[in-house]
């Protein structure tokens, strides 16, 4: 919780920030978000944002810059090749990450597109904590094979275990063992395993990674994309690190990586992405896919201006008091909502607050989209949007059966420094009421289903009526309010 101790004792997270640019905000009537959330194939990638009130789908290029990033967008030099913009971001990732080269590419997908080029051979094997949806594609694509290895407390829904994305290093050396060291591409390791509910890793585990990998040759890859709230929860929960600076921090954890990759859209609350080693044949390995796939090495398909934001995002991203802003909401959230009997992820992670749609909807099967249907009932509840993450956000096997998700979870992403706590306030309400009326939610069914990353597209129908119902109930309850 927040620094600053309430003479009432309350326990309430303080932004340390002001707001001085504001946009307005529409909330439109349940009737009018039936509509619009069936418009949308029940779908909430699909809804348009002037209908949404609150917009929890991601923090992915959504948080809020401050004056100073607004600021440097203004000195941005453009030029194709050899631009002074880009020289300042390689002198703060180096400062900071200690890597000599940096490779720009335009958002976080695209460096994980030129790590499995340059890494994925067919049918080797990349053990990691756990998965992302865009991730898996990639290595996909390249014939590679994906285990998961995240500690077992990792994917049981409510925990005490403060690093629940650590990864198991007994399976890291059993699928060694088993495979041969030859068959494994690298071990991939992601901060902040956003499947999972953003739950972080300690940089003692990390360092158990470090030691299997040197013993075996192995290379290390970071996903470093949700790093911030990882860095946090390092120095608030991990016993050892509690007397190291955010700095020192992310130092140590970089210095056991030999690539790290990260997607801006979420680390440096800006938009791009890149991938840094300090390894020069590495940085061979994958630079030619830069020019090939993102733009010229001095920009990698970025904006000038957001490499900029960047620069000044990442040494932002160094000061405890801003990166604690997001993990102190989600907390307040998750505590709030346990409070309401509302079945949510614990601990609290980073990136968003997860709310349990196995246990929120028991009587929806996991081949009906819990998750996507709570989704699609939390806006029509209250116009905010989360995000399934679930069984929808599976791919199916090549065979055409369905792997059904560990969790079902419905994400509320809480993009840093753009909500205040009224507002956050609003969507525990709503979705306390929510569960009040859970049984009146019923399951979904897929009507276009496409073959890769089918929840961005996917189109649904509720499997009855329910929905209608549920508005119904909300009027009923909520005679004249929006
Ligand atoms: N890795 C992780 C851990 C991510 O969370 C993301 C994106 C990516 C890679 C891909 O980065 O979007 O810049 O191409 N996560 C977003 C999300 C999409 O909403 O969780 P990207």
């Amino acid at each position: 919780m927040s620094k600053v101790k309430f003479f009432s004792g309350e326990q309430i997270p303080l932004e340390m920030h002001k707001v001085r640019i504001v946009q307005k905000l529409e909330l439109p009537s349940v009737e009018k978000r039936l509509e619009y959330m069936q418009e949308a194939g029940n779908n909430t990638f699909l809804l348009r944002n002037k209908n949404v009130f609150m917009d929890m789908l991601t923090d992915s290029g959504v948080n809020a810059m401050s004056d100073r990033q607004q600021s440097a967008m203004l000195v941005a030099d453009d030029s194709y090749a050899g631009s002074e913009t880009f020289y300042r971001l390689e002198d703060k990732i180096r400062e900071i990450f200690g890597t000599r080269f940096f490779l720009p590419t335009h958002q976080g997908r695209a460096a994980e597109n030129v790590v499995a080029r340059a890494f994925v051979r067919p049918n080797t094997i990349i053990p990691m904590n756990y998965h992302f949806t865009t991730t898996k594609a990639h290595i996909c694509l390249n014939e590679g094979l994906i285990e998961e290895i995240i500690i077992d407390e990792g994917i049981k829904v409510t925990s005490n275990h403060p690093f629940k994305g650590n990864m198991d290093i007994d399976k890291l050396k059993d699928i060694i063992k088993k495979h041969g060291k030859e068959k494994v591409a690298f071990v991939r390791m992601e901060v902040g395993a956003n499947l999972v509910g953003g739950q972080p890793f300690s940089l003692e585990n990390l360092r158990d990674v470090r030691k299997v990998c040197d013993d075996n040759d192995l290379l290390l890859i970071l996903d470093a994309s949700l790093l911030s709230d990882n860095l946090y929860f390092i120095k608030e929960r991990e016993e050892q690190c509690k007397s190291m600076s955010i700095r020192e921090i992310t130092r140590a954890i970089a210095d056991l990586c030999h690539v790290i990759y990260f997607s801006a859209r979420k680390l440096g609350f800006a938009r791009g992405g890149g991938i840094c080693t300090d390894n020069k044949d590495l940085y061979m390995k994958m630079r030619d896919y830069i020019t090939l796939y993102e733009g010229f090495l001095t920009y990698g398909g970025m904006s000038v201006r957001e490499m900029e934001a960047l620069t000044v995002g990442l040494e932002e991203t160094m000061d405890e008091s801003i990166i604690s802003q997001g993990p102190q909401f989600i907390a307040f959230m998750v505590e709030e909502l346990i409070k309401k009997g509302v079945p949510v992820v614990t601990p609290p992670g980073g990136l968003g607050c997860h709310v349990d749609a196995m246990q929120f909807l028991d009587h929806v099967p996991q081949s009906e989209y819990p998750a996507g249907a709570l989704a699609a009932a939390l806006y029509i509840a209250s116009g905010v949007r989360g995000m399934e993450r679930g069984t929808m956000s599976e791919q199916r096997n090549p065979d055409g059966t369905e792997p059904l998700a560990n969790m079902e979870l419905l994400r509320l992403a809480m993009p840093r420094r753009v909500f205040t706590l009224s507002q956050v306030k609003y969507a525990i309400d709503r979705l306390a009421w929510l569960y009040e009326n859970r049984r009146l939610v019923g399951g979904l069914k897929f009507v276009e289903e496409p073959e890769t990353l089918r929840f961005f597209f996917g189109r649904l129908e509720a499997t009855s009526d329910w929905q209608e119902k549920l508005a119904k109930k909300f009027r009923e309850d909520f005679p004249d309010s929006l």
